[in-house]
């Protein structure tokens, strides 16, 4: 019985990598897709999670717009890593299809209520979606939420945050206080999902989708060697629906995380108590580690099944 999902996207690149590998992935019954602000505004994100399933001839999932900006904070988008339409590198037609007529929220409910298993939701990108969605409607029909953001150590926005959480601090804390079964899956794990040559090459090998997902991490890489010295990308959302089909690649602790709201230095910053050195209550699992080798050879094979 597949599980069924639902991806609250901010596309942008490994997010558009991970809707493919959603897609490839019969484990996974991938309801929809929501969007949100977050690598570029809601209108490019939702344009491009329609252009990548247009590419791959999966204009029958529906794509709800969600979110245009924070619950409380300005609106802050990413373009100097995904680039002015959030999807910048491959040659992508813009799409010829529409999101749904139904806002983000109205088409959670409802697909939750019709499915016939509990749902678990996908956010790779500003929790503001999710938040919105619990407040309205509670956690009724909602199995686990599996989430890309946050860290233990460094942040990738601040010195102190994550770019999802650091967007809408007061979003991701909503979401680690839902009681709900919460994963983070956080910088700790998806910066040892950094492609390099070999991925490359052998996502190059794999097909026309293969090699549209090594351009999409070749502009990616962009960023990250300016950054990092890198020669390759983290393929951060990949890695959370990894965790959902394929449990074991991802070690994870049952942990308290709270997020940072009032500090302008450390704002957004989730903060995972690790050695357990307070008694608040564990509300996450969060990811420690990653079988990098496996996920690659997951995600490979699974593009190349796109063909
Ligand atoms: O910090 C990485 C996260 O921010 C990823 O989800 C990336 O797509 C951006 O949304
Ligand atoms: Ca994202």
């Amino acid at each position: 019985m597949p599980t069924p999902i639902v991806l609250d996207c901010d596309p942008g690149h490994d997010d558009a990598i991970a809707l493919l590998l959603a897609l490839a992935s019969p484990e996974l019954e991938l309801l929809g897709v929501t969007t949100t602000y977050g690598n570029q505004t809601v209108d490019k994100t939702t344009a491009n999670a329609l252009r990548v399933l247009e590419l791959v001839g999966r204009t029958d999932v529906p794509v709800a717009r969600g979110a245009p900006e924070p619950l409380v904070r300005p609106l802050v988008v990413a373009a100097h890593v995904h680039g002015e339409s959030g999807l910048d590198g491959p040659s992508l037609p813009p799409p010829s299809i529409e999101p749904i007529a139904t806002p983000a929220l109205d088409w959670v409910a409802g697909a939750v209520a019709a499915s016939t298993e509990p749902v678990t939701l996908v956010p790779t990108g500003p929790l503001t979606n999710v938040a919105r969605y619990l407040d309205a409607h509670g956690t009724a029909g909602i199995e686990r939420i599996v989430l890309m953001g946050g860290a233990i150590a460094e942040g990738n926005m601040t010195p102190a945050a994550e770019f999802n959480i650091w967007a809408d601090p007061e979003a991701a804390q909503i979401v680690f206080d839902s009681e709900l079964d919460v994963t983070m899956i956080g910088l700790d794990v998806t910066h040892k999902a950094v492609t390099g040559p070999d991925v490359q090459r052998r996502l190059r090998e794999a097909g026309s989708i293969g090699v549209f997902v090594a351009e999409l991490i070749e502009y990616f890489t962009v960023y990250h060697r300016q950054t990092y010295g890198w020669e390759g990308a983290p393929i951060h959302d990949a890695v959370a629906v990894a965790h959902v089909l394929r449990p074991g690649l991802v070690e994870t602790k049952l942990r308290n995380v709270e997020v940072e709201r009032v500090s302008e230095l450390s704002l957004g910053r989730t903060v995972v108590d690790v050695w357990r050195r307070t008694d608040r209550v564990p509300n996450a699992h969060v990811g420690v580690d990653l079988d990098a080798n496996a996920f690659f050879d997951l995600l490979v094979e699974r593009i190349h099944d796109l063909g």
